[in-house]
């Protein structure tokens, strides 16, 4: 597991030389597409995060880094916080990536003490900007993008390394976020929203939030990150889930280029979303590779709160947070399905992943027990849920609650369909959240034209 093999370091070698060559051919002509480099990053980004994968696997776990894959019949140590070695990796490559959409802009702001501009034709202006480049002042929002996602990596590394309690560590997101809030402020300092159709006569067009505009940024950052982290504990699926919603927001970021009539600024909100997505997506695919079952490393705190920072980032930078919860719906219901235990409503136990059943290889819903009878109103409530096939609920000859599933989708998935394999649980669930994503975008631009005068294509 700590080298790679003979395939393995030749496939990458290929894949690295090929993206460094496609890099190169963007430099050539008028300093190339942007997009197509960010395309050949992300290959770079896959390669180094799946070879230091595996070469630094062996150090993370003398340093401590290491975790026991709790659903198998041998729970041997594996490495943990390997989401680690993704932020890293991501962080480089988004940083060597900032000439590619900028560099026309830097030159002409520095060179000719300023001047340059001024020594341009007016019809050399405009050409001087092709579609994928960025005006000057969104490497503001670039470089605040990178402030706030590495502060989630090194908070992330923080809590893998002294496991902070729950109350503590839900916000530790919202600290991360700072960078982005106050460049925020600064730059655009937008807090409006527009105001769906049938509330305009009593709040116009668009409607001023003010500083709750920060509050919900911030909420949103802690509620994308810790909502990922309660939907884990088996092989692989904090990582898949994270691709998933990934891929579909770049399939929106597709549809509106492909739709919109450029110039628009909707276009450069939804390149910036590729650029920072697109490496996200080739670092994610090379911890999958070692996440899925059977597990060869964990991905850590780290990496369930750097995704979750990421698709805030890039939800806020690119203008469409309400998209974005679109996506998260699954990861909503997983959080306000879990809250009766994350709120300790009834018992929680430290880990709620499902129950390894060493008899069948298979796995079972895990179980909280009710040690003191339960409050009336509460044991009721848990008995409906048990009755609507949403818990389920073992009641003892006193007709009192001794024990229920634990308030996880990964255990309610096994309530309704019996024990299954690890992997096959992974996999029902996964297509179960990429059906809902796409019906998500389907009703967010069909309705779009209901509840406001126009779809933001
Ligand atoms: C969150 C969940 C917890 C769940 C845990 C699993 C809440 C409030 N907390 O806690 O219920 O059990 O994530 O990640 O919902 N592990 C496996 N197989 C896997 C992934 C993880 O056995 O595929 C185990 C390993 O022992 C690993 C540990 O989970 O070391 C990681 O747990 P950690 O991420 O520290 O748990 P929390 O995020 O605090
Ligand atoms: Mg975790």
């Amino acid at each position: 597991m700590t080298t790679l093999s003979n395939t393995e370091a030749y496939s990458l070698l290929s894949l690295s030389l090929a993206c460094v060559g496609v890099l190169a051919n963007t430099l050539q002509g008028d300093g190339g597409a942007p997009l197509t480099a960010s395309i050949a990053f992300s290959g770079l980004a896959f390669s180094f995060c799946y070879a230091l994968i595996r070469w630094l696997g062996n150090a993370f776990i003398k340093r401590g880094f290491k975790g026991r894959d709790l659903c198998k019949l041998k729970q041997t140590e594996i490495p943990e916080t390997m989401g680690a070695v993704c932020a890293m990796v991501y962080l480089f490559i988004l940083i060597a990536f900032i000439p590619w959409p900028f560099y026309k802009d830097i030159v002409a702001a520095t060179s000719g003490g300023g001047n340059r501009d001024v020594m341009k034709e007016l019809d050399q202006l405009e050409t001087g900007r092709l579609l994928h480049r960025f005006p000057h002042n969104k490497l503001a929002s670039y470089l605040s993008a990178i402030l706030s996602l590495q502060s989630i990596a090194l908070l992330g590394i923080g809590d893998d390394l002294f496991d902070i309690r729950w109350r503590h560590k839900v916000l530790i997101p919202a600290v991360a976020a700072i960078p982005i809030l106050i460049v925020y402020f600064v730059d655009f300092g937008v807090t409006q929203m527009v105001v769906p159709t049938p509330l305009r006569p009593y709040l116009g067009e668009l409607f001023d939030l003010g500083w709750l505009y920060y509050a919900y940024m911030a909420l949103l950052s802690i509620f994308s990150s810790n909502s990922i982290n309660i939907l884990a504990g088996i092989n692989g699926i904090e990582v898949a889930q994270s691709l998933v919603i990934a891929l579909l927001i770049v399939l929106n970021d597709v549809l509106y280029l492909s739709f919109t009539p450029y110039p628009h600024p909707a276009t450069d909100s939804h390149l910036f979303s590729l650029y920072l997505l697109l490496p996200f997506i080739g670092v994610s695919v090379a911890l999958l590779m070692h996440n899925w079952y059977p597990a060869k490393v964990f991905v850590g705190d780290t990496y369930c709160y750097f995704a979750g920072m990421v698709f805030a980032v890039d939800g806020i930078l690119g203008h469409f947070s309400k998209t974005l919860i679109l996506l998260l719906l699954p990861q909503a219901f997983n959080f306000v399905y879990s809250a009766p235990q994350l709120f300790h409503i009834v018992p929680c136990p430290r880990h709620r992943l499902p129950h390894f059943n060493p008899r069948t290889g298979l796995l079972e819903c895990s179980r909280a027990e009710f040690k003191k009878p339960l409050a009336k109103p509460i044991a009721e409530g848990l008995k409906l849920l048990h009755r609507l096939r949403m818990l389920d609920v073992e009641i003892d000859e006193k007709g009192q609650v001794v024990s229920s599933s634990n308030f996880t989708i990964i255990n309610l998935w096994l309530v309704w369909f019996g024990p299954m394999r690890e992997d096959r649980l992974a996999v029902g669930l996964l297509a179960f959240q990429t059906a809902i994503g796409l019906l998500g975008l389907f009703i967010r631009h069909r309705m779009a034209m209901l509840v406001f005068t126009q779809d933001n294509w």
